[in-house]
């Protein structure tokens, strides 16, 4: 076994190796990005055709290019094989951390990984858990799990929590230049911990504990979640009052401190900010504590879609037609623009709204071909192509995702009626309506 001298050592001279669990979203360019920096990299997945992929040098995550994968392949290693985790010396955890039908944290992903490292752990390894979580999840329930296994945290492993903070699309900062937040269950525990990130990225930010990381990383999606919250509200009074909440955004951002802008939307999306707040909010019953602003944040957010559905049926009775058998083209399927990811995406909700109303309801998503069935929809869609034609022959078009793809004069041009939820349509016309 290494102690804790040796593991760095072998760290710093690359020769440990490192297992990431779950070649998701957040996995797979992290193992890109060890491997990239020398390390050998096994990439462990219970997903049979998502290793299939990777071992055929193809990625299966549009903002992550084939070439990427096929660069490190010297380095990486993909496999469903989790009896390799006794190979490695570092396993860092990727997996998800959804929430049930209950609103509840689902923590199945996360304990049934620390059952299964529990089996293969050996002295001397590092483990580190990057799922984005409530405090406590590392050094109580993931440490217990982990010391099934006959061995100590902190004794015979080491053990940390370091949060990932992966922008996915976002060309301006990649790993590397995302400051990691790591907090270690014991002072070795930090420093072997932060000696392997700081090959992976310009700045680690050490902190005190494993509870002060993962509190962190709440802190900053509650943050998005709250102040998305705080201007989706505004717009609703400041399309009362006959105010352009977007044309006050841009004025209020000219203030040179004080002030960070955050747009309103049809509605919050992705695995992270309209989920990661409420796993806070669970783990404060514990404590008697009740998170008002998370829960007003949600009720706000989550009201959204069904405000972009009203303003729809406004805009067609104003032109006096019903919802009923209108024919509506929603634009966008992810979540957020130039990206694939249809995890909690509010345009799932708003087609099904507008189902439920009785329109006709088709979508266009370039990165999205079709809607297969998922948790809580089962809308079966394929994405409609669009041409100018196509524009001409729907009732009305729901801009809901902005992908850059999108030209706003094609569309001005051709559709017939535009309820804009992401200010996409910049043109003052009768015919867009912001929502
Ligand atoms: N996507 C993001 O932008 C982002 C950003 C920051 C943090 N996070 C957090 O990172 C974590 C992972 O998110 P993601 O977006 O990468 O999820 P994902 O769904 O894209 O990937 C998770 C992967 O884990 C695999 N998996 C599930 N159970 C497994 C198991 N028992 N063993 C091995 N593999 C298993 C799945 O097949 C999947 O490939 C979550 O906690 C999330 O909140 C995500």
């Amino acid at each position: 076994m290494s102690n804790h001298v040796e593991l760095k050592e072998k760290i710093q001279k690359k020769e440990a190796k490192v297992g990431i669990i779950g070649m998701g979203y957040v996995g797979l360019p992290l193992a890109i990005r060890f491997g990239e920096v020398g390390f050998k990299v096994y990439g462990f997945d219970i997903d049979e055709s998502k290793i299939e992929k990777l071992k055929a040098g193809e990625s299966y995550i549009k903002h992550i290019d084939s070439s990427n994968i096929k660069r490190v392949s010297q380095n990486f290693y993909p496999t469903s094989d989790f009896s390799k985790l006794s190979e490695v010396d570092a396993i860092i955890i990727c997996v998800p951390t959804p929430l049930n039908n209950y609103h509840e944290p689902d923590m199945t992903y996360v304990f049934s990984t620390g059952e299964t490292i529990a089996k293969y752990l050996k002295k001397g390894q590092l483990v580190v858990l990057e799922s984005t979580t409530y405090p406590g999840t590392t050094d109580e329930d993931l440490k217990a799990i982990l010391e099934k296994s006959g061995l100590k945290a902190g004794e015979d492993f080491y053990l940390a929590f370091s949060p990932e903070r992966e922008d996915p699309g976002n060309k301006e900062f990649d790993i590397s230049r995302i400051p990691k937040v790591v907090g270690g269950y014991s002072p070795k525990c930090l420093e072997v911990a932060t000696e392997l990130y700081s090959n992976i990225t310009q700045k680690a930010v050490t902190v005190s504990s494993t509870k002060v990381a993962e509190a962190a990383k709440i802190l900053e999606n509650t943050y998005r979640a709250v102040n998305i919250a705080l201007v989706n509200e505004l717009k609703l009074l400041f399309d009362r009052m006959g105010i352009d909440i977007w044309e006050v955004i841009e004025t209020a951002k000219t203030k040179p401190f004080g002030f960070q802008a955050f747009y309103p939307g049809p509605g919050l999306g992705g695995h992270c900010i309209p989920v990661d707040p409420f796993y806070l909010t669970w783990k404060a019953k514990e404590y008697e504590f009740h998170t008002r602003f998370i829960e007003l944040a949600g009720e706000i957010n989550t009201g959204m879609p069904y405000y972009v559905v009203n303003k729809t049926m406004e805009a067609l009775n104003n032109i006096g037609k019903s919802i009923k058998g209108a024919k509506i083209l929603v634009l966008g399927a992810a979540y957020k623009k130039d990206v694939d990811d249809l995890r909690e995406s509010p345009s799932l909700k708003i087609i099904t709204l507008l189902q439920d109303k009785g329109a006709i309801v088709d979508y266009n998503d370039p990165y999205i071909p079709e809607i297969p069935p998922l948790r809580k929809y089962s809308l079966k869609m394929h994405s409609v192509e669009l041409t100018e034609e196509n524009l001409k022959s729907y009732d009305a078009l729901v801009i809901v995702t902005d992908h850059s793809v999108y030209d706003p004069t094609v569309i001005l041009k051709n559709a017939n009626l535009i309820i804009d939820t992401r200010n996409l349509i910049k043109a003052k016309d009768p015919k867009v309506i912001k929502a």
